[in-house]
């Protein structure tokens, strides 16, 4: 028996993502995900600037792994800050664990840090064929705002830039 009613979706348990730490465990998780989800990876050193107070943030979420040993990063997301304005540099989700809610608790994660940070707006550019994180984006609350053409290389491909007004 179940307090479910039939039909209901299932409820997922509440994800807390932690601020990414200029830490090794931090940086090189977040950095094989960056290694397992794009074609021109940030590396760890790179990074580390999403570690530095008013230029940029990270958040990620862990999970736990073998006994003794670190725990692994499944998801992270960073996000550069000037001014007024923060721009997501990336958002990644090892392959084995998406569609759980790590991308849109770490979308949450940001977008709040960009309120209390009173921003007025956060933007990002996506390849225009990425249907999984554009959905993504507009289920938190970003809108299309234009295109760069041939912004991507490996392969080329044009950027869908949107926009999330933070309120
Ligand atoms: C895009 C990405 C971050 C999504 O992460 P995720 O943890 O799987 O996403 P979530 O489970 O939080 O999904 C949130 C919503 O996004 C949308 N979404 C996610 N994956 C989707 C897919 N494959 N197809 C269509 N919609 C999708 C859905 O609306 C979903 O809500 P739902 O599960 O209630 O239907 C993940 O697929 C990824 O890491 N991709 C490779 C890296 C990348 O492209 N990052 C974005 C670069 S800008």
């Amino acid at each position: 028996m179940t307090d479910m009613h039939e039909g209901a979706t299932p409820k997922r348990p509440k994800l807390h993502p932690v601020r990414m730490q200029k830490t090794p465990a931090h940086l090189n998780g977040a950095a094989e995900l960056e290694k397992l989800c794009f074609s021109s990876p940030w590396s760890a050193s790179s990074l580390e600037l999403l570690t530095n107070d008013g230029i940029g943030v990270g958040y990620l979420l862990t999970i736990p792994a073998a006994p003794g040993s670190e725990p692994f990063v499944a998801a992270y997301g960073g996000m550069l800050i000037t001014v007024d304005e923060g721009q997501i540099t990336n958002i990644a989700v090892h392959p084995d664990h998406r569609r759980k809610g790590y991308g849109a608790a770490i979308t949450r994660a940001l977008l709040r840090h960009a309120k209390d940070a009173k921003l007025e707006s956060v933007s990002l550019e996506v390849r225009v064929s990425n249907t999984a994180a554009i959905e993504l984006y507009k289920k938190a609350g970003f809108a299309e705002a234009g295109r760069r053409k041939g912004f991507y290389a490996k392969p080329t491909e044009d950027a869908l830039v949107m926009v999330c007004k933070i309120k």
